[in-house]
């Protein structure tokens, strides 16, 4: 992908660049291969850190296990409101774009980053390539719903994960940019898988729990965590489960801070209850795996779930991943009222497990990486 340029009144030889920009845990994931893929493409790849996650375990720590090079630029917005942390990275990115030049922008998923980077690249007339477009939850409410349709409507590629998700950008006028290629975490979980496999008996053993016999639990949604009341409700729903069941739960830096604000000891008393740091990829596949059940808000540990065969609860009222509601692999459960009969009522079903594995993965081949990567080239090339 070299072209001639004209460079202070000589022709030279360049490469076109493209600019992936990230700043966030699932994004890192689900960017990891993809990014592989562009380098074995010999594509000219600038990553950019928008530094929405700083934390290590929240950003390091994928970097290290998924082997994805270190960025170039890291922009450090670091936390604030959602207008603070869009309109930094905004500012901060131009001055990157306007002189890396890129030919392309890539922005994965449906965080902050992903919106300012499309919309700072849009601004600046240059294409934005967005993986895993189209995805709709229905929920306005959801930040991450606003990001996703605006972020859409101002890309130039659409990498649709889903057959519904490829239908929902259809409905919106946008088919002939969209491109349905597949999920990239199914690459991703298919290269770390394992390892993790190798690491699973160390990993239940630094947390004493055996396999099959505990619920994993990941919350962080504002929905949730934010509202001291609803997050007492599923304190006390959590307890209840542990009476029967060890939980495990890898505490968000979010939901930490809002439990230090209810006063909440994340050592809980409650011996059944391990409320521990976050856990890097590799670490969080095992639990995945070895868990009885998954309560969770996250999108991704709802897909994760889903390739792992594990029953999953999803402490919401609407999915953006509707593929997952089959067959009782995911259930909503608005109400965390709820969740203590819910739990035991799918921690132990053992035809539901059985009924899990003979579902069809509709998330793709595992090679979506490499066709994103192929399209993205052609884009380049034919520039
Ligand atoms: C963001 C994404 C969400 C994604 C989630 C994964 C948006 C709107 N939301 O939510 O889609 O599922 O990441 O984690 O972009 N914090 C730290 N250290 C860190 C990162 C965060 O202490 O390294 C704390 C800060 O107090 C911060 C809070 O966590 O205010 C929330 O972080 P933020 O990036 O605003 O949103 P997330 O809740 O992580």
């Amino acid at each position: 992908m070299r072209v001639l340029t004209l460079h202070e009144g000589r022709w030279e030889m360049s490469r076109l660049k493209v600019v992936l920009v990230f700043g966030a845990r699932p994004q890192f994931i689900k960017s990891a291969t993809v990014i592989r893929e562009l380098i074995r493409y010999r594509i000219n790849l600038t990553i950019v850190h928008s530094g929405q996650h700083y934390y290590s375990e929240m950003s390091d720590v994928f970097f290290s296990e998924l082997k994805i090079p270190p960025p170039t630029v890291n922009l450090q917005v670091g936390s604030g409101s959602h207008a603070m942390q869009t309109a930094a990275i905004l500012k901060r990115l131009e001055a990157v774009l306007v002189k890396a030049k890129p030919a392309i922008v890539i922005v994965p998923g449906d965080t902050n980053t992903t919106l300012a980077a499309a919309l700072c690249a849009a601004k600046l007339a240059m294409p934005v390539a967005h993986i895993e477009a189209g995805l709709r939850s229905g929920d306005m409410t959801m930040p991450e719903e606003i990001n996703r349709i605006l972020t859409d409507h101002c890309s130039s590629l659409l990498f649709a994960p889903t057959q519904t998700a490829a239908s929902n950008l259809k409905k919106e006028g946008l088919r002939k940019l969209t491109h349905l290629t597949g999920d990239t975490m199914v690459d991703v979980l298919e290269s770390a898988f394992p390892l993790a496999e190798r690491r699973q008996t160390s990993i239940l053993d630094r947390f004493k729990l055996k396999a099959r016999a505990y619920v994993l639990v990941t919350l962080h949604r504002p929905s949730n965590v934010d509202d001291p009341i609803r997050l007492g409700q599923i304190l006390l729903g959590l307890r209840r489960v542990a009476d029967k069941l060890p939980v495990l739960f890898p505490v968000h830096p979010r939901t930490r801070a809002r439990f230090a604000n209810l006063g909440v000891l994340t050592k809980s008393k409650h011996t059944n209850i391990a409320m521990v740091p976050p856990q890097g990829y590799i670490e969080t596949l095992a639990l995945l795996k070895n868990a009885s059940c998954i309560l969770t808000d996250s999108g991704g540990m709802q897909k994760e779930s889903f390739l792992l065969h594990v029953p999953c609860l999803t402490l919401r009222s609407t999915t953006e991943w509707p593929e997952t509601l089959v067959s009782g692999s995911n259930r909503l459960v608005p109400n965390p009222k709820d969740l203590p009969r819910e739990i035991l009522s799918v921690a132990f079903n053992e035809d539901l497990r059985r009924r899990l594995h003979q579902l069809k993965n509709p998330f793709g081949d595992g090679h979506t990486s490499r066709r994103i990567a192929r399209i993205i080239e052609r884009t380049v090339n034919h520039r």
